[in-house]
């Protein structure tokens, strides 16, 4: 006996799907609705540190650096924050609490601290604030330059600036010895920080028309005694001489001899 009420059993399964695929769909929408709202919330939130984030360094100058009992005391993005909190950074060593506050405003800051001290994040923190503040693109170019001794700690930091730095978006590159110089540049025009080694950096100065510093807004020279110590106070030299003088320095030490000071004093204000 064939159906009378019209409703076969294939259409009742159509149906049934068809009301399926419609709450999904439904929920779909939902879910997308509520990230473009949570997106819009998070812009605004953005926005409105901006607007008062100088305010904030003000007062933070006020504070004694022995109040910084964690990261969160700092004022400091959501982004960082964020990237902070999940590599398990909670509370700054010594280093990082002394310096931080000064680094964020914008100050050119010498640090010198020993070995395994943490000089790493003190010097990732405040160039992610830095391009976050100057609100950088990926399109902007190249924003800061983090020179380091040797491959092996250049590619530390580039792991601490990726790991830390995730929520920001900024291209991180790294231009070091011992890798292919062709592929380096090419790419080297789209990247917002670049890790490198001296030597490798000012080969690509010399040889490569892609590679502009004119918007540079913060150099870091990390381990500056070990540069030193490794003969590259020349290419330094010839590094700084292609860099817009306006701009922040932050240079960190594990000693303070007395080449360190007169670099420190060659490039910062
Ligand atoms: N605030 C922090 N909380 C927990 N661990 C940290 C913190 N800061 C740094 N570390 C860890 O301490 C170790 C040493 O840090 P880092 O390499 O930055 O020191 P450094 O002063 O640069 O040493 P070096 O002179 O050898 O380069 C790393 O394993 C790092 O992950
Ligand atoms: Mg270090």
């Amino acid at each position: 006996m064939p159906h009378t009420n019209g409703k076969s059993g294939n259409n009742r399964r159509k149906r049934k799907f068809d009301g399926e695929n419609d709450s999904s769909f439904k929920k779909i929408l939902r879910e997308k609705r509520l990230m473009k709202k949570r997106k819009q919330e998070l812009k605004q939130k953005e926005e409105n540190m901006l607007d008062e984030v100088q305010d904030k360094y003000q007062e933070m100058l006020k504070k004694s650096s022995r109040t910084f009992h964690s990261f969160e005391d700092f004022p400091l993005s959501w982004k960082t924050l964020e990237g902070l909190k999940e590599n398990e950074y909670v509370k700054p060593t010594e280093i990082q609490r002394d310096t931080i506050a000064y680094s964020l405003t914008g100050s050119d800051v010498v640090g010198a601290a020993k070995t395994g001290s943490g000089k790493t994040l003190a010097l990732v923190i405040p160039v992610l604030e830095a391009l976050w503040r100057a609100k950088w693109s990926p399109e902007y170019g190249l924003g800061a330059l983090v020179i380091s001794p040797t491959r092996e700690l250049a590619l530390q930091t580039f792991s601490t600036i990726n790991a830390v730095g995730k929520h920001h978006g900024f291209s991180c590159g790294l231009v070091i010895g011992g890798s292919e110089v062709a592929f380096e540049r090419n790419r080297i025009s789209g990247v917002n920080i670049i890790v490198c080694t001296p030597g490798r950096l000012l080969q690509h100065m010399d040889e490569n028309e892609q590679m502009n510093c004119d918007c540079l807004q913060v150099l870091v020279l990390d381990e500056a005694d070990r540069m030193l110590d490794m003969g590259f106070s020349k290419q330094l030299n010839s590094i700084i001489c292609n860099l817009p003088a306006e701009r922040q320095t932050l240079l960190f030490s594990a000693t303070q001899t007395r080449n360190v000071k007169d670099l420190s004093r060659v490039c910062t204000n």
